[in-house]
Protein backbone atom coordinates (compact mmCIF):
# COMPACT_ATOMS: atom_id res chain seq x y z
CA UNK A 1 0.00 0.00 0.00
CA UNK A 2 1.27 3.44 -0.59
CA UNK A 3 1.08 6.03 2.49
CA UNK A 4 -0.48 9.36 2.20
CA UNK A 5 0.01 10.92 6.08
CA UNK A 6 -3.05 11.42 7.85
CA UNK A 7 -3.27 15.05 10.17
CA UNK A 8 -1.64 14.62 13.55
CA UNK A 9 -4.25 15.24 16.18
CA UNK A 10 -3.59 17.99 18.62
CA UNK A 11 -3.07 16.44 21.87
CA UNK A 12 -1.98 18.48 25.06
CA UNK A 13 -1.21 15.17 27.07
CA UNK A 14 0.96 13.93 24.42
CA UNK A 15 2.80 17.01 23.83
CA UNK A 16 3.78 16.79 27.29
CA UNK A 17 4.80 13.49 27.77
CA UNK A 18 7.03 13.96 24.79
CA UNK A 19 8.53 17.30 25.96
CA UNK A 20 9.71 15.68 29.23
CA UNK A 21 11.13 12.99 27.49
CA UNK A 22 12.95 14.41 24.50
CA UNK A 23 14.11 17.16 27.70
CA UNK A 24 15.65 14.16 28.99
CA UNK A 25 17.31 12.31 26.15
CA UNK A 26 18.85 15.39 24.55
CA UNK A 27 22.05 15.76 25.66
CA UNK A 28 23.80 19.17 27.15
CA UNK A 29 25.90 21.53 25.28
CA UNK A 30 28.76 20.36 27.44
CA UNK A 31 28.21 16.95 25.98
CA UNK A 32 27.16 17.87 22.27
CA UNK A 33 30.19 20.15 22.17
CA UNK A 34 33.01 17.18 23.74
CA UNK A 35 31.53 14.98 21.29
CA UNK A 36 32.16 17.30 18.35
CA UNK A 37 35.96 18.36 19.33
CA UNK A 38 36.51 14.49 20.07
CA UNK A 39 34.48 14.03 16.10
CA UNK A 40 37.29 16.49 14.85
CA UNK A 41 40.51 14.83 16.85
CA UNK A 42 39.19 12.06 15.66
CA UNK A 43 39.51 12.32 12.14
CA UNK A 44 42.84 15.11 12.36
CA UNK A 45 44.42 12.06 14.12
CA UNK A 46 43.50 9.49 11.36
CA UNK A 47 44.46 11.52 8.84
CA UNK A 48 48.04 12.46 10.42
CA UNK A 49 48.65 9.18 11.10
CA UNK A 50 47.83 8.29 7.38
CA UNK A 51 50.40 10.54 6.05
CA UNK A 52 53.12 9.55 8.49
CA UNK A 53 52.58 6.12 7.80
CA UNK A 54 51.54 7.17 3.67
CA UNK A 55 48.61 5.06 3.72
CA UNK A 56 46.02 5.71 0.61
CA UNK A 57 43.36 6.56 2.62
CA UNK A 58 41.55 9.31 0.59
CA UNK A 59 39.74 10.66 3.77
CA UNK A 60 37.89 10.19 6.93
CA UNK A 61 35.01 10.91 8.40
CA UNK A 62 32.56 10.47 10.83
CA UNK A 63 29.06 9.36 9.95
CA UNK A 64 26.33 7.92 12.01
CA UNK A 65 23.99 9.65 15.30
CA UNK A 66 27.09 11.03 16.50
CA UNK A 67 27.59 13.50 13.33
CA UNK A 68 24.37 14.25 13.57
CA UNK A 69 23.25 14.39 17.28
CA UNK A 70 20.66 12.23 16.79
CA UNK A 71 22.18 9.64 19.47
CA UNK A 72 20.77 8.06 22.57
CA UNK A 73 23.60 9.10 25.46
CA UNK A 74 23.60 6.06 26.99
CA UNK A 75 24.34 4.12 23.26
CA UNK A 76 26.46 6.27 21.83
CA UNK A 77 29.06 5.22 19.33
CA UNK A 78 31.12 7.41 17.30
CA UNK A 79 31.13 5.76 13.80
CA UNK A 80 34.19 6.89 12.02
CA UNK A 81 34.48 5.94 8.37
CA UNK A 82 38.44 5.36 6.77
CA UNK A 83 37.47 5.96 2.38
CA UNK A 84 40.66 4.16 0.30
CA UNK A 85 40.71 4.53 -3.58
CA UNK A 86 38.32 2.27 -5.52
CA UNK A 87 40.73 -0.11 -7.10
CA UNK A 88 42.61 -0.38 -3.73
CA UNK A 89 42.57 -4.69 -2.99
CA UNK A 90 39.79 -5.63 -0.34
CA UNK A 91 42.94 -7.26 1.50
CA UNK A 92 44.50 -4.25 1.68
CA UNK A 93 41.53 -2.33 2.11
CA UNK A 94 40.97 -4.69 5.49
CA UNK A 95 45.06 -3.97 6.44
CA UNK A 96 44.92 -0.50 5.88
CA UNK A 97 41.84 0.07 7.46
CA UNK A 98 42.21 -1.99 10.43
CA UNK A 99 45.94 -0.86 10.83
CA UNK A 100 44.74 3.22 11.19
CA UNK A 101 42.45 2.28 13.13
CA UNK A 102 44.48 0.02 16.06
CA UNK A 103 47.06 2.87 15.71
CA UNK A 104 44.28 5.78 16.75
CA UNK A 105 42.17 3.77 18.95
CA UNK A 106 43.11 2.17 22.24
CA UNK A 107 42.00 -1.30 23.35
CA UNK A 108 41.16 -2.12 19.88
CA UNK A 109 39.33 -5.20 18.96
CA UNK A 110 38.55 -6.76 15.32
CA UNK A 111 35.06 -7.32 14.98
CA UNK A 112 33.12 -8.89 11.77
CA UNK A 113 29.73 -7.68 10.52
CA UNK A 114 28.84 -7.81 6.75
CA UNK A 115 32.11 -6.34 6.94
CA UNK A 116 35.09 -6.37 8.87
CA UNK A 117 36.00 -3.62 11.57
CA UNK A 118 37.92 -2.49 14.41
CA UNK A 119 36.00 -1.47 17.77
CA UNK A 120 37.71 0.76 19.91
CA UNK A 121 38.37 3.99 22.87
CA UNK A 122 39.04 7.39 21.63
CA UNK A 123 39.57 9.47 24.91
CA UNK A 124 36.71 7.62 26.85
CA UNK A 125 34.05 7.21 23.36
CA UNK A 126 33.50 4.18 22.11
CA UNK A 127 34.53 3.89 18.47
CA UNK A 128 33.81 1.59 14.97
CA UNK A 129 36.34 2.35 12.77
CA UNK A 130 34.65 0.85 9.49
CA UNK A 131 37.26 0.79 6.22
CA UNK A 132 35.24 1.20 2.84
CA UNK A 133 35.92 2.98 -0.40
CA UNK A 134 35.47 6.26 -1.57
CA UNK A 135 32.95 5.60 -4.50
CA UNK A 136 31.40 8.58 -6.40
CA UNK A 137 27.79 6.72 -7.12
CA UNK A 138 26.61 5.38 -3.84
CA UNK A 139 24.07 3.27 -5.95
CA UNK A 140 27.30 1.53 -7.01
CA UNK A 141 28.89 0.68 -3.50
CA UNK A 142 31.62 -1.34 -3.79
CA UNK A 143 31.49 -2.88 -0.06
CA UNK A 144 27.86 -2.63 2.10
CA UNK A 145 29.23 0.58 3.92
CA UNK A 146 30.31 2.76 0.92
CA UNK A 147 26.50 4.60 1.34
CA UNK A 148 27.40 5.89 4.48
CA UNK A 149 29.03 9.14 3.56
CA UNK A 150 26.26 9.78 1.37
CA UNK A 151 23.25 9.22 4.06
CA UNK A 152 25.78 11.26 6.33
CA UNK A 153 25.11 14.29 3.41
CA UNK A 154 21.61 13.62 2.82
CA UNK A 155 20.66 13.81 6.10
CA UNK A 156 22.58 16.54 7.71
CA UNK A 157 20.80 18.57 4.64
CA UNK A 158 17.65 18.12 5.91
CA UNK A 159 17.92 17.59 9.77
CA UNK A 160 16.91 20.76 11.59
CA UNK A 161 16.83 20.93 15.40
CA UNK A 162 13.68 19.83 16.51
CA UNK A 163 13.96 16.79 14.14
CA UNK A 164 17.02 15.83 15.30
CA UNK A 165 14.92 15.84 19.13
CA UNK A 166 12.12 13.70 17.36
CA UNK A 167 14.67 11.63 15.93
CA UNK A 168 15.98 10.72 19.82
CA UNK A 169 12.14 10.63 20.44
CA UNK A 170 11.43 7.96 18.45
CA UNK A 171 14.56 5.67 18.86
CA UNK A 172 13.84 5.81 22.65
CA UNK A 173 10.08 4.85 21.46
CA UNK A 174 11.48 1.93 19.20
CA UNK A 175 13.77 0.79 21.89
CA UNK A 176 11.36 0.82 24.66
CA UNK A 177 9.46 -1.74 22.31
CA UNK A 178 12.70 -3.79 21.68
CA UNK A 179 12.36 -3.01 18.11
CA UNK A 180 15.53 -0.91 17.87
CA UNK A 181 18.47 -1.66 15.58
CA UNK A 182 18.36 -3.71 12.34
CA UNK A 183 21.13 -6.58 13.80
CA UNK A 184 19.55 -9.88 13.16
CA UNK A 185 19.13 -10.67 16.74
CA UNK A 186 16.95 -7.86 16.83
CA UNK A 187 15.27 -7.32 13.17
CA UNK A 188 14.37 -3.93 14.28
CA UNK A 189 14.35 -0.66 12.84
CA UNK A 190 18.08 0.60 11.92
CA UNK A 191 19.27 4.18 12.80
CA UNK A 192 19.23 5.85 9.37
CA UNK A 193 15.86 4.19 8.76
CA UNK A 194 14.26 5.86 11.59
CA UNK A 195 15.69 8.76 10.92
CA UNK A 196 14.38 8.85 7.22
CA UNK A 197 10.77 7.97 8.89
CA UNK A 198 11.33 11.26 10.76
CA UNK A 199 11.75 13.26 8.10
CA UNK A 200 9.50 11.63 6.11
CA UNK A 201 6.61 12.56 8.59
CA UNK A 202 8.14 15.33 10.64
CA UNK A 203 7.87 13.87 14.07
CA UNK A 204 7.31 10.47 16.19
CA UNK A 205 3.56 11.90 16.36
CA UNK A 206 3.29 12.28 12.68
CA UNK A 207 4.78 8.85 12.13
CA UNK A 208 2.91 7.05 14.64
CA UNK A 209 -0.68 8.72 13.46
CA UNK A 210 0.47 7.19 9.90
CA UNK A 211 1.20 3.73 11.15
CA UNK A 212 -1.76 2.89 13.05
CA UNK A 213 -3.72 2.56 9.88
CA UNK A 214 -0.94 0.85 8.00
CA UNK A 215 -1.35 -2.67 6.67
CA UNK A 216 1.57 -5.13 5.85
CA UNK A 217 3.32 -4.82 3.55
CA UNK A 218 3.84 -1.44 3.73
CA UNK A 219 5.33 0.60 0.63
CA UNK A 220 6.19 4.17 1.28
CA UNK A 221 7.28 4.74 -2.47
CA UNK A 222 9.14 7.82 -3.03
CA UNK A 223 7.59 9.90 -5.58
CA UNK A 224 9.20 9.19 -9.25
CA UNK A 225 11.47 6.53 -7.61
CA UNK A 226 11.33 2.71 -8.64
CA UNK A 227 11.12 1.15 -5.11
CA UNK A 228 12.88 -2.57 -4.83
CA UNK A 229 11.59 -5.24 -5.65
CA UNK A 230 9.33 -7.24 -2.47
CA UNK A 231 10.72 -10.55 -1.08
CA UNK A 232 7.97 -12.35 0.05
CA UNK A 233 8.10 -11.60 3.58
CA UNK A 234 9.19 -7.97 3.52
CA UNK A 235 7.18 -5.54 6.44
CA UNK A 236 8.02 -2.45 4.57
CA UNK A 237 10.01 -0.75 1.78
CA UNK A 238 11.31 2.71 1.91
CA UNK A 239 13.89 3.38 -0.88
CA UNK A 240 17.35 4.68 0.44
CA UNK A 241 17.16 8.43 -1.32
CA UNK A 242 20.76 7.82 -1.93
CA UNK A 243 20.49 4.64 -3.63
CA UNK A 244 16.91 3.73 -4.65
CA UNK A 245 17.25 0.02 -5.76
CA UNK A 246 17.85 -0.18 -2.24
CA UNK A 247 15.12 -1.24 0.34
CA UNK A 248 16.30 1.14 3.73
CA UNK A 249 13.71 -1.88 5.82
CA UNK A 250 15.05 -4.74 4.61
CA UNK A 251 15.85 -5.80 7.78
CA UNK A 252 12.75 -5.21 9.65
CA UNK A 253 10.96 -7.92 10.38
CA UNK A 254 7.32 -8.09 9.95
CA UNK A 255 6.46 -8.91 13.92
CA UNK A 256 8.21 -5.75 14.46
CA UNK A 257 6.45 -3.73 12.31
CA UNK A 258 2.97 -5.30 13.70
CA UNK A 259 4.20 -4.47 17.11
CA UNK A 260 4.65 -0.45 16.16
CA UNK A 261 1.52 -0.34 14.21
CA UNK A 262 -0.59 -1.71 17.56
CA UNK A 263 1.77 -0.02 19.64
CA UNK A 264 0.71 3.76 17.64
CA UNK A 265 -2.56 3.30 17.73
CA UNK A 266 -2.09 2.64 21.95
CA UNK A 267 0.49 5.27 22.32
CA UNK A 268 -2.02 8.00 20.56
CA UNK A 269 -4.81 6.88 22.66
CA UNK A 270 -2.68 7.05 25.86
CA UNK A 271 0.04 8.79 26.06
CA UNK A 272 2.76 8.31 28.91
CA UNK A 273 5.81 8.45 30.16
CA UNK A 274 6.08 4.67 30.28
CA UNK A 275 6.10 3.93 26.67
CA UNK A 276 9.63 5.78 26.98
CA UNK A 277 11.10 4.14 29.96
CA UNK A 278 12.21 0.52 29.11
CA UNK A 279 12.26 -1.87 32.00
CA UNK A 280 14.55 -5.11 32.26
CA UNK A 281 12.37 -7.99 32.01
CA UNK A 282 12.15 -10.32 34.66
CA UNK A 283 14.00 -13.62 34.32
CA UNK A 284 11.32 -16.47 33.27
CA UNK A 285 11.96 -19.24 36.12
CA UNK A 286 11.61 -22.71 34.88
CA UNK A 287 9.54 -23.59 37.53
CA UNK A 288 7.08 -20.81 36.27
CA UNK A 289 7.11 -22.14 32.95
CA UNK A 290 6.05 -25.87 34.46
CA UNK A 291 3.00 -24.94 36.08
CA UNK A 292 2.25 -22.91 32.71
CA UNK A 293 3.02 -26.25 30.64
CA UNK A 294 0.84 -28.12 33.39
CA UNK A 295 -2.22 -25.68 33.24
CA UNK A 296 -1.79 -25.86 29.27
CA UNK A 297 -1.45 -29.46 29.65
CA UNK A 298 1.29 -29.83 27.22
CA UNK A 299 4.69 -31.05 27.07
CA UNK A 300 8.05 -28.74 25.99
CA UNK A 301 11.24 -30.35 25.20
CA UNK A 302 14.77 -28.73 25.53
CA UNK A 303 17.38 -29.90 22.66
CA UNK A 304 20.88 -27.71 23.48
CA UNK A 305 23.46 -27.50 20.64
CA UNK A 306 26.94 -26.55 21.49
CA UNK A 307 27.62 -22.30 20.51
CA UNK A 308 29.03 -22.52 17.21
CA UNK A 309 32.14 -19.49 17.01
CA UNK A 310 30.35 -16.92 14.72
CA UNK A 311 29.32 -13.40 14.68
CA UNK A 312 25.57 -12.85 16.17
CA UNK A 313 24.98 -11.52 12.67
CA UNK A 314 25.50 -14.84 11.10
CA UNK A 315 24.57 -16.90 14.03
CA UNK A 316 21.02 -15.71 14.76
CA UNK A 317 19.64 -16.23 11.49
CA UNK A 318 21.25 -20.06 11.52
CA UNK A 319 19.65 -20.67 14.72
CA UNK A 320 16.07 -19.57 13.65
CA UNK A 321 16.07 -21.44 10.46
CA UNK A 322 17.27 -24.95 12.42
CA UNK A 323 14.48 -23.82 14.98
CA UNK A 324 11.65 -24.25 11.98
CA UNK A 325 13.45 -27.78 10.78
CA UNK A 326 13.64 -29.35 14.42
CA UNK A 327 9.64 -27.71 14.67
CA UNK A 328 8.50 -29.13 10.77
CA UNK A 329 10.46 -32.45 11.99
CA UNK A 330 8.74 -33.39 15.03
CA UNK A 331 5.68 -32.45 13.26
CA UNK A 332 6.00 -34.84 10.04
CA UNK A 333 6.86 -37.28 13.23
CA UNK A 334 3.59 -37.61 14.45
CA UNK A 335 3.21 -34.95 17.33
CA UNK A 336 1.13 -32.08 17.73
CA UNK A 337 3.26 -29.16 17.86
CA UNK A 338 2.12 -25.75 19.60
CA UNK A 339 4.91 -23.49 19.41
CA UNK A 340 8.56 -23.30 19.34
CA UNK A 341 11.00 -20.86 20.43
CA UNK A 342 15.13 -20.44 20.22
CA UNK A 343 17.95 -18.78 22.16
CA UNK A 344 21.70 -18.26 21.94
CA UNK A 345 23.72 -18.56 24.97
CA UNK A 346 27.23 -18.22 25.90
CA UNK A 347 28.12 -21.79 24.96
CA UNK A 348 24.66 -23.27 23.77
CA UNK A 349 21.81 -22.68 21.92
CA UNK A 350 18.57 -23.89 22.57
CA UNK A 351 15.88 -24.79 20.82
CA UNK A 352 12.38 -25.22 22.52
CA UNK A 353 9.36 -27.24 20.92
CA UNK A 354 6.07 -27.30 22.85
CA UNK A 355 3.89 -30.56 21.99
CA UNK A 356 0.14 -31.46 22.74
CA UNK A 357 1.43 -34.83 24.05
CA UNK A 358 4.78 -35.80 25.67
CA UNK A 359 4.10 -39.64 23.69
CA UNK A 360 2.80 -40.04 20.27
CA UNK A 361 0.81 -43.08 19.81
CA UNK A 362 2.85 -46.21 18.96
CA UNK A 363 0.02 -46.96 16.14
CA UNK A 364 0.93 -45.70 12.32
CA UNK A 365 -0.89 -46.26 9.31
CA UNK A 366 1.48 -47.74 6.39
CA UNK A 367 -0.22 -47.46 2.77
CA UNK A 368 0.47 -50.14 0.68
CA UNK A 369 0.39 -50.21 -3.40
CA UNK A 370 -2.67 -50.86 -5.24
CA UNK A 371 -3.47 -54.91 -5.50
CA UNK A 372 -2.34 -55.83 -9.12
CA UNK A 373 0.53 -54.54 -8.95
CA UNK A 374 3.75 -56.24 -8.12
CA UNK A 375 5.16 -54.64 -5.50
CA UNK A 376 2.17 -56.29 -3.46
CA UNK A 377 4.41 -59.43 -2.95
CA UNK A 378 6.65 -57.59 -1.35
CA UNK A 379 4.46 -54.99 1.26
CA UNK A 380 2.97 -58.58 2.04
CA UNK A 381 6.14 -60.15 2.64
CA UNK A 382 7.80 -57.34 4.81
CA UNK A 383 4.72 -57.38 6.83
CA UNK A 384 3.68 -60.65 7.15
CA UNK A 385 7.31 -61.51 8.64
CA UNK A 386 7.51 -63.30 12.42
CA UNK A 387 9.80 -59.95 13.18
CA UNK A 388 7.44 -57.43 11.74
CA UNK A 389 6.39 -54.87 14.27
CA UNK A 390 2.35 -55.45 12.84
CA UNK A 391 -0.30 -54.15 15.74
CA UNK A 392 -2.94 -54.67 12.64
CA UNK A 393 -3.16 -56.02 8.79
CA UNK A 394 -2.21 -55.82 6.59
CA UNK A 395 -5.73 -55.30 5.32
CA UNK A 396 -7.73 -53.24 2.17
CA UNK A 397 -9.05 -49.94 3.16
CA UNK A 398 -12.22 -49.35 1.76
CA UNK A 399 -10.26 -47.42 -1.16
CA UNK A 400 -9.23 -50.56 -1.98
CA UNK A 401 -5.50 -49.58 -1.29
CA UNK A 402 -3.68 -52.25 0.84
CA UNK A 403 -2.46 -50.59 4.44
CA UNK A 404 -0.95 -51.81 7.81
CA UNK A 405 -0.69 -50.39 11.13
CA UNK A 406 2.80 -50.90 12.59
CA UNK A 407 4.18 -50.15 15.79
CA UNK A 408 6.54 -47.37 16.53
CA UNK A 409 9.64 -48.39 17.73
CA UNK A 410 9.59 -44.56 20.12
CA UNK A 411 6.96 -42.89 21.40
CA UNK A 412 8.76 -40.14 23.98
CA UNK A 413 9.10 -36.71 22.00
CA UNK A 414 12.97 -36.84 23.49
CA UNK A 415 13.47 -40.27 22.22
CA UNK A 416 12.12 -39.66 18.82
CA UNK A 417 13.79 -36.18 18.56
CA UNK A 418 17.34 -38.18 19.46
CA UNK A 419 16.73 -40.55 16.50
CA UNK A 420 15.54 -38.18 14.26
CA UNK A 421 18.75 -35.73 15.05
CA UNK A 422 20.52 -37.07 12.41
CA UNK A 423 18.44 -35.63 9.12
CA UNK A 424 17.36 -32.89 10.88
CA UNK A 425 18.12 -30.00 8.47
CA UNK A 426 20.14 -27.87 11.40
CA UNK A 427 22.85 -25.68 9.09
CA UNK A 428 26.18 -26.99 8.69
CA UNK A 429 27.27 -24.45 11.80
CA UNK A 430 24.41 -25.88 14.31
CA UNK A 431 25.78 -29.81 12.95
CA UNK A 432 27.37 -30.85 16.09
CA UNK A 433 30.43 -32.40 14.83
CA UNK A 434 30.38 -35.25 17.63
CA UNK A 435 26.35 -36.00 17.70
CA UNK A 436 26.37 -36.62 21.43
CA UNK A 437 26.91 -33.09 21.80
CA UNK A 438 23.40 -32.56 21.15
CA UNK A 439 21.16 -32.89 24.32
CA UNK A 440 17.47 -33.04 24.18
CA UNK A 441 15.65 -33.62 27.42
CA UNK A 442 12.30 -32.49 29.03
CA UNK A 443 12.04 -28.80 30.20
CA UNK A 444 11.68 -30.44 34.01
CA UNK A 445 15.26 -31.64 33.17
CA UNK A 446 16.62 -28.51 31.50
CA UNK A 447 19.57 -27.23 33.24
CA UNK A 448 18.44 -23.14 34.55
CA UNK A 449 19.87 -20.42 32.36
CA UNK A 450 18.95 -16.65 31.02
CA UNK A 451 18.86 -18.72 27.74
CA UNK A 452 16.74 -21.11 29.01
CA UNK A 453 14.73 -18.12 30.52
CA UNK A 454 14.65 -16.17 27.82
CA UNK A 455 13.47 -18.84 25.32
CA UNK A 456 10.80 -19.55 27.69
CA UNK A 457 9.62 -16.29 27.65
CA UNK A 458 9.04 -16.73 24.03
CA UNK A 459 7.66 -19.40 24.20
CA UNK A 460 4.88 -19.54 27.00
CA UNK A 461 5.09 -15.36 28.08
CA UNK A 462 3.82 -14.04 24.93
CA UNK A 463 2.09 -10.91 25.74
CA UNK A 464 1.60 -7.43 23.99
CA UNK A 465 4.35 -5.51 26.17
CA UNK A 466 2.72 -2.58 26.77
CA UNK A 467 -0.21 -4.51 28.59
CA UNK A 468 1.60 -5.21 31.83
CA UNK A 469 2.71 -2.19 31.67
CA UNK A 470 -0.54 -0.15 32.93
CA UNK A 471 0.01 2.21 35.82
P1 LIG B 1 24.70 2.76 12.99
O1 LIG B 1 24.06 1.41 12.97
O2 LIG B 1 25.68 3.06 14.05
O3 LIG B 1 23.50 3.83 12.96
O4 LIG B 1 25.36 2.94 11.58
P2 LIG B 1 23.34 5.26 13.57
O5 LIG B 1 22.60 6.07 12.55
O6 LIG B 1 24.66 5.80 14.02
O7 LIG B 1 22.35 5.03 14.78
P3 LIG B 1 22.68 4.67 16.32
O8 LIG B 1 22.25 5.87 17.08
O9 LIG B 1 24.14 4.38 16.45
O10 LIG B 1 21.83 3.49 16.62
C1 LIG B 1 26.05 4.13 11.21
C2 LIG B 1 25.84 4.44 9.76
O11 LIG B 1 26.42 3.42 8.98
C3 LIG B 1 25.66 3.20 7.82
C4 LIG B 1 24.39 4.00 7.94
O12 LIG B 1 24.49 5.10 7.06
C5 LIG B 1 24.38 4.49 9.37
O13 LIG B 1 23.84 5.77 9.50
N1 LIG B 1 25.51 1.75 7.66
C6 LIG B 1 25.42 0.95 8.73
C7 LIG B 1 25.49 1.24 6.40
O14 LIG B 1 25.56 1.95 5.39
N2 LIG B 1 25.38 -0.11 6.25
C8 LIG B 1 25.28 -0.93 7.32
O15 LIG B 1 25.18 -2.16 7.14
C9 LIG B 1 25.32 -0.39 8.59
MN1 LIG C 1 25.98 4.75 15.35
Amino acid sequence: MTERAPPVPADAAADEVERAVADRLAPSPDFLSRVAAVRAELVRRVEAEAGARSSPLVRALVAGSAARGTFLADRLDIDLFLLFPPDLPRERLREEGLALGRAVLSRPETRYAEHPYLRGEFEGFRVDAVPGFAVDDPSRPLSPVDRTPFHQEYLAARETPDLVTQVRLTKQFFRTLGVYGSEAKTEGFSGYLTELLVLRFGSLRALLAAARSWRLPVRLAEPGREPPRLPPDVALILADPVDPHRNVASALSRRNLALVILAAAAYLGRPEIRWFEPRPTPAFSRAEALARVEERASHVAVLALPRPDLVDDTLYPQVRKAERAVAEEIARSGFEVIGSSSAVGSDRVLVLVEVAHARRSAVRSHDGPPPGLDRVGHFLGKWTGPEAPVLQGPYVRSDGNLAVEARRPDRELEAVVRSILPRLALGKDLTPADPTRAEIRPLSGAPESPALSEALRELLGKRLPWLDRAQ
